[in-house]
């Protein structure tokens, strides 16, 4: 039985089916959109039915079922662990963290496009990826009038719903009602030359709609499920994460103190993960007020930055909240609705905003090089981690670019710091600073040389340190390009070690 409030739309009423039957909707070879970013709001139902269907055909054997799955970021073992098991995935964009897609990816068995979460939408709108025809999505409810109430995130729907075909909606009765309200859906986006400026000066400013438009000719299903978002916990900050973040706000009271950022900050943006959370707690502690968060995941540091004052605003595009934060976040849902905006990712993401509304950007790096180089995604050189996410938007165009790792990995058989990253996500131009537990490289004006000592003598684990000065000196000493000296034959030799010994230590 439908939920009127959740369902009010008459029309719609006759397309309510079982998930199973709607996965029979998807044909083999189909490109589909699916709703979800950092494990919020993605269709909880559809996913694993497709699969249930695709591991039932593909063992009769003939070509293989596969689909092409576009998201807005990482979603969840229902959606895309359940879809790499049975083999369904053809290729996948823009992001993913599954342990099963990503091993997938790294034996060849799945392509993988990692792509700028800001630009999917115009990739998309360009006709860069092909067409799509089917959009699954999620929706906390749908309006009389065929409108969508967005879920816990917003990501790349509105773009998805415009491109596709097909429209197939899974409304979650999960997600709390009163998320009505808090979205902010823009529909002035173009493609060049018709583009206008985006009128956001402030995070707190809304410039769209609350509701996602969906076209009701294109809806061929509707599904309704009532099951949470992925609600990873987090680990309570270790003295690694405690000591990063005690760099980073050292040296934002410094900013402050010597005048170059104002006593508000500026819009804090923070990537997902146990030090980014530690960063948020660390700022929670101080003496800071009203500051605002212009970002891409709300996580659970900021809700508590919310309740405390320490934050009046945050703007992003989706949740990554553990099951406390969630918990939190439902029983005090009146008190957050007014301060949390979600946006769709080609705004929240959106290179011109983050420029001028100058954003301090924190996000984690894999590895770093001498010069600043930072690798996010690749690991020694060739296996894809996750993806770069939204890093390269937040890093290239924010005011303070700040990645953030323990000093090695692996028990210390890997360094973070070496002498060329095996892969370049974000170049010297666009690391401004790094910290790791042991200190904090502010490479502001720095030339390559002059940011290789800082690197090395404040971040580098103290083991590492000898083998990157003596690496530095014999570069100089070689006598060749003086102003980022390598030495070719050897600038990669310590990842080809742990491939061959398990360890970077000579
Ligand atoms: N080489 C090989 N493996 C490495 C490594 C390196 N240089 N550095 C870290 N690792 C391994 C760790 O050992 C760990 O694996 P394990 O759990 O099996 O031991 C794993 O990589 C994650 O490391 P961790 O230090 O816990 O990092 P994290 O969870 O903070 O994630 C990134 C770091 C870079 C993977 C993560 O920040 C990311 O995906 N960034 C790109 C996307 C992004 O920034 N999104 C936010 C934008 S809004």
């Amino acid at each position: 039985m439908a939920d009127t409030q959740r369902m009010a739309c008459q029309q719609l009423q006759s397309r309510i089916m079982t998930a199973a039957e709607a996965a029979e909707l998807i044909p083999a070879g189909a490109t589909v959109g699916m709703s979800g970013f950092t494990g919020a709001g993605y269709p909880k139902a559809i996913p694993a039915a497709l699969a249930s269907r695709i591991g039932r055909l593909n063992q009769q054997g003939g070509d293989k079922f596969r689909i092409n799955i576009w998201t807005g970021a990482s979603t969840a073992p229902e959606l895309d662990g359940e879809l790499a098991k049975v083999d369904g995935i053809n290729m996948r964009l823009p992001f993913q963290t599954d342990p099963i897609c990503r091993d997938k990816i790294n034996k060849g068995e799945m392509e993988y496009t990692d792509l700028h979460l800001s630009e999917v939408s115009q990739y998309a709108w360009s006709g860069f990826l092909g067409k799509m025809d089917i959009a699954v999505i999620e929706a906390t409810a749908i309006l009389e009038d065929g409108r969508l109430v967005p879920s816990s995130s917003v990501g790349n729907n509105k773009t998805w719903i415009e491109q596709a075909d097909k429209i197939i909606i899974e409304v979650n009765h999960k997600q709390p009602a009163k998320l009505e309200g808090m979205h902010d859906v823009y529909y002035g986006t173009a493609l060049p030359p018709h583009r206008k400026p985006i009128m956001i000066t402030d995070p707190s400013e809304r410039i769209g709609e609350q509701y996602l438009h969906c076209p009701l000719d294109k809806v061929i299903a509707v599904v309704e499920t009532n099951a949470g978002d992925r609600n990873s916990p987090f680990k309570a900050p270790d003295n690694v994460s405690k000591r990063i973040a005690d760099h980073i706000i050292n040296f934002l009271h410094e900013e402050i103190e010597i005048g170059r950022l104002p006593r508000t900050m500026l819009p804090i943006q923070s990537g997902v993960g146990n030090i980014p959370n530690a960063v948020l707690e660390g700022l929670n502690a101080g003496p800071f007020k009203n500051l605002t968060a212009f970002t891409e995941v709300i996580q659970d540091g900021m809700l508590k930055m919310l309740k405390s004052g320490t934050l009046a605003v945050a703007s992003a595009t989706s949740f990554s909240l553990s099951p406390d934060g969630m918990e939190d976040f439902e029983a005090n849902i009146d008190f957050y609705r007014d301060k949390i905006i979600l946006r769709q990712q080609d705004i929240s993401n959106h290179p011109e905003l983050i420029r001028r509304l100058g954003v301090i950007a924190m996000n984690g790096l894999l590895e770093a090089d001498i010069y600043g180089n930072v690798n996010s995604t690749h690991l020694m050189g060739t296996r894809m981690m996750n993806g770069i996410g939204g890093s390269g938007d937040f890093a290239r165009n924010g005011y303070l670019s700040i990645f953030v790792s323990p000093s090695t990995a692996k028990g210390g058989a890997i360094s973070s710091i070496v002498p060329m990253v095996s892969h370049v996500d974000h170049t010297e131009h666009d690391v401004k600073v790094i910290v790791t537990e042991h200190g904090l490289a502010d490479l502001r004006g720095l030339s390559p040389r002059q940011r290789a000592e800082k690197i090395i003598n404040h971040c580098a684990d103290p083991e590492y340190r000898p083998m990157l000065l003596d690496y530095l000196q014999r570069a100089e000493a070689s006598g060749r390009g003086m102003h980022t000296p390598h030495l070719l034959n050897e600038a990669l030799s310590w990842h080809q070690r742990y491939e061959e010994t398990g360890s970077m230590k000579q």
